[in-house]
């Protein structure tokens, strides 16, 4: 199993970026701890950040050959990309939303996500945390989407 693990704008400032609303991780730590927990798990993980929607819209389309899951923290881009947002559906993967803080407890124009109804869950507001949840998530619906066999019960 192969996943893609996919970190919008300005993440690559974690660690200096408002500690105080997404913590003192960095991007490089927690890209680590999910590489360890992919290796715990026996999946091997891409992780991939940039500031820029038409290079994160171009890496989910490349993923639709090369992955068998998304894992994404869109960042900004959760609140206003219809482009991001189409590309995750175009492409049907299984994704995972993930956000360091609770986008639900904060300025009113992050409650909204254009991710979620494409994604097949979000996890929100548990800080570095809420990407190896994320992950957890996802390679088990990755895991039932492989096993699945078509007329459930039959
Ligand atoms: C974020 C929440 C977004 O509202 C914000 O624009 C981000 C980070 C989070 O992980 O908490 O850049 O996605």
């Amino acid at each position: 199993m192969n996943l893609l693990v996919l970190h919008g704008p300005n993440l690559n400032l974690l660690g200096v970026r408002e500690p105080g609303i997404y913590g003192c991780a960095t991007l490089e730590s927690i890209n680590s701890s999910l590489h360890d927990l992919a290796r715990e798990l026996g999946c091997t993980l891409s992780t991939f950040q940039s500031n820029h929607e038409g290079v994160l819209v171009d890496a989910i389309q490349s993923a639709a050959g090369s992955a068998d899951g998304i894992l994404i923290n869109p960042a900004a881009y959760t609140h206003t990309s219809v482009a991001i947002r189409d590309a995750l559906s175009a492409i049907s993967l299984p994704t995972v939303e993930v956000h360091l803080s609770n986008i639900h407890r904060r300025e009113e124009f992050r409650r909204h996500s254009y991710i979620a109804p494409v994604a097949a869950g979000q996890i929100s507001g548990f800080g570095a945390d809420s990407y190896l949840l994320g992950l957890r998530a996802l390679f088990t619906l990755v895991i039932k989407r492989l096993s699945e066999e078509p007329g459930c019960g039959t």
